[in-house]
């Protein structure tokens, strides 16, 4: 037996008591600039619908809200969609976003929806474009996360290449079902879609089932291609939004002013 497997041994994740887990009610971004803009805080029912083109910065904020999760005590799911989960470990690692230690006691479970047949992880999507499939695999480690009793926080990244292959009917319809399953679970949810890949319709029928929005873009010219983040919130029927310009910082990730 190796020694990596000798040090990983006998390490769990110990169930929070309701006393532990009433203390904290509302979960946060864990990104100052943006999480000023919802002084509330995330309930851990409501979902968010991030957008934003190719290099825009969708897998690095979706690192700092992982990271945001472990900090705070939740158990985290990561389905990495687009690129493996080792890329996704090295960004948090390039943040000092270390997840060695969360991953050894169970308190970060990465999901490989990416490398399918060559993927030597140990929870894998073979087929993630299949909706079914992918919502059973989903539940599966839901499941597992919930075991250990503390809350969950889930980032699906993108679930716009999940769907891409299916029609809009079966997306909207897949996705609402997940929603509700996961609302009903209290899994704090964020959902990445790729800008683009889904045509408008549908990407309008998809946002409807999000209470939050968040959308990262790109403003100015080309040559100064400044960043902005905006915060979109439905509330009481009403939609409300607010952007804020951002940096990503070599050391610290994304840095909202
Ligand atoms: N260490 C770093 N320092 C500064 N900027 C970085 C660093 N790492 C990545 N970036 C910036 O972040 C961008 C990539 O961000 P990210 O991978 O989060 O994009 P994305 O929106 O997830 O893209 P995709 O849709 O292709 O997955 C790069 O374009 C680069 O500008
Ligand atoms: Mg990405």
């Amino acid at each position: 037996m190796s020694s990596a497997e000798t040090y990983g041994r006998g390490l769990t994740l110990s169930p929070l008591t309701a006393a532990e887990r009433a203390m904290v009610q509302v979960g946060y971004f864990g990104l100052d600039g943006l999480d000023t803009l919802l002084p509330e805080g995330l309930s851990y029912d409501s979902q968010v619908m991030v957008t934003g083109e190719t290099g825009i910065g969708k897998s690095i904020f979706a690192a700092q809200f992982l990271y945001e999760g472990l900090v705070t005590g939740d158990t985290c799911i990561y389905v990495a969609c687009d690129e493996t989960p080792d890329t996704m470990r090295q960004h948090m690692a390039g943040f000092r976003l270390g997840t060695i230690a969360y991953e050894r006691i169970g308190q970060l479970l990465m999901v490989d929806a990416y490398g399918r047949e060559l993927s030597r992880e140990r929870r894998i999507v073979p087929e993630p474009t299949k909706l079914d499939e992918f919502f059973v695999y989903l539940k599966q480690t839901v499941d597992e996360a919930l075991a250990a009793h503390r809350r969950v926080r889930l980032v699906v990244d993108s679930l716009s290449t999940v769907m891409a292959v299916n029609t809009p009917t079966d997306c909207i319809e897949f996705n609402s079902h997940r929603l509700r399953y996961l609302r009903s679970h209290r899994v704090l949810t964020l959902d990445n879609y790729v800008a683009g890949v889904l045509d408008e319709r549908t990407m309008a029928g998809l946002s409807h089932a999000y209470p939050l929005i968040v959308r990262l873009a790109y403003h100015g010219a080309a040559t100064e291609r400044g960043r902005y983040i905006q915060l979109g919130k439905l509330k009481s029927g009403m939609f409300s939004a607010t952007e804020r310009p951002f940096t990503i910082d070599p050391r610290t990730g994304i840095v909202v002013r």
